[in-house]
């Protein structure tokens, strides 16, 4: 509780009234005023505190506002498979398409909700992807076999989220049409997992009751094996300034 002294009006204005108010007496005049000085400046702080915690708020809610909730943005790319290009160097590669649609969930907006349609002239597989950037986990449902596959977040392929907002913010306007390139990367099944109730709650989601393996890449795993005995499905996604073909492949017998 702030206490503040302050020197009675009716003292001052009226002579009569004076006499029945005691002199202030001049030490405890000066201890009033060292108390109002006190008060002052801790309203000022407080005043100040008050004012720097609304703009927190502010900026807070700002920032809710920036990221939508359950908006849908629909984003599209065009790129060229140097695979394709490498076939033929006389001609020129024509552009494929790669469409998808995200949503962004979560507290901060710091889960990514990726939608793959069946893709156009392309044996790609459709798929829904999520990228968990609080838990730093992504994961394919791979809707042609309703299988799920969970990875740990590659951050050389997926943008920081408020990046990949204002990636989707852009393409979702429907001006921006990027040509870009596709970066091929060979992802390797090394094992199922029972417990998805322990990859949190969007990728519990997506994936309970589905047949659900934990991927690596394929560079990262010991012992190279023979591709004959996997069985091998691809998605095509993106989540940052290129298209990403995914090849998904699972050794028999897992
Ligand atoms: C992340 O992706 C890049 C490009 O595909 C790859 O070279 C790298 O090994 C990946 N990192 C991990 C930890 O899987």
């Amino acid at each position: 509780m702030v206490k503040i002294g302050f020197n009675s009006p009716v003292a001052q204005k009226d002579g009569k009234g004076a006499l029945l108010v005691p002199e202030p007496d001049p030490e405890a005049a000066a201890v009033s005023g060292r108390e109002n000085s006190t008060g002052r400046c801790l309203f000022t702080l407080l005043g100040l505190a008050f004012i720097l915690s609304g703009l927190i708020i502010g900026g807070a809610c700002l920032y809710r506002f920036i990221v939508p909730k359950n908006k849908v943005f629909h984003g599209r790319m065009q790129y060229l498979d140097s695979h394709i290009l490498s076939d033929d160097p006389e001609t020129e590669a024509p552009y494929s398409f790669a469409t998808e649609d995200v949503q962004f969930l979560g507290d901060n907006g710091n889960v990514a909700f990726i939608d793959v349609p069946v893709p156009e002239f392309d044996d790609a597989d459709p798929a829904v992807i999520i990228h968990d950037f609080e838990l730093i986990l992504t994961a394919y449902l791979d809707l042609k076999l309703d299988n799920c596959y969970v990875i740990t977040l590659n951050t050389s392929v997926v943008m920081p989220p408020r990046n990949l907002l204002e990636l989707f913010m852009r393409l979702a306007t429907g001006d921006y049409l990027p040509q870009t390139y596709l970066v091929h990367e060979d992802l390797l099944v090394t094992e199922r997992i029972d417990n998805v109730d322990q990859l949190g709650y969007f990728i519990y989601r997506l994936c309970s009751g589905k047949k659900t393996y934990r991927l690596q890449h394929r560079n990262m795993v010991k012992g190279i094996q023979k591709r004959s005995t996997e069985n091998c499905h691809r998605i095509k996604h993106f989540a940052n300034n290129f298209v990403v073909d995914s090849l998904i492949c699972e050794p028999y017998g897992i």
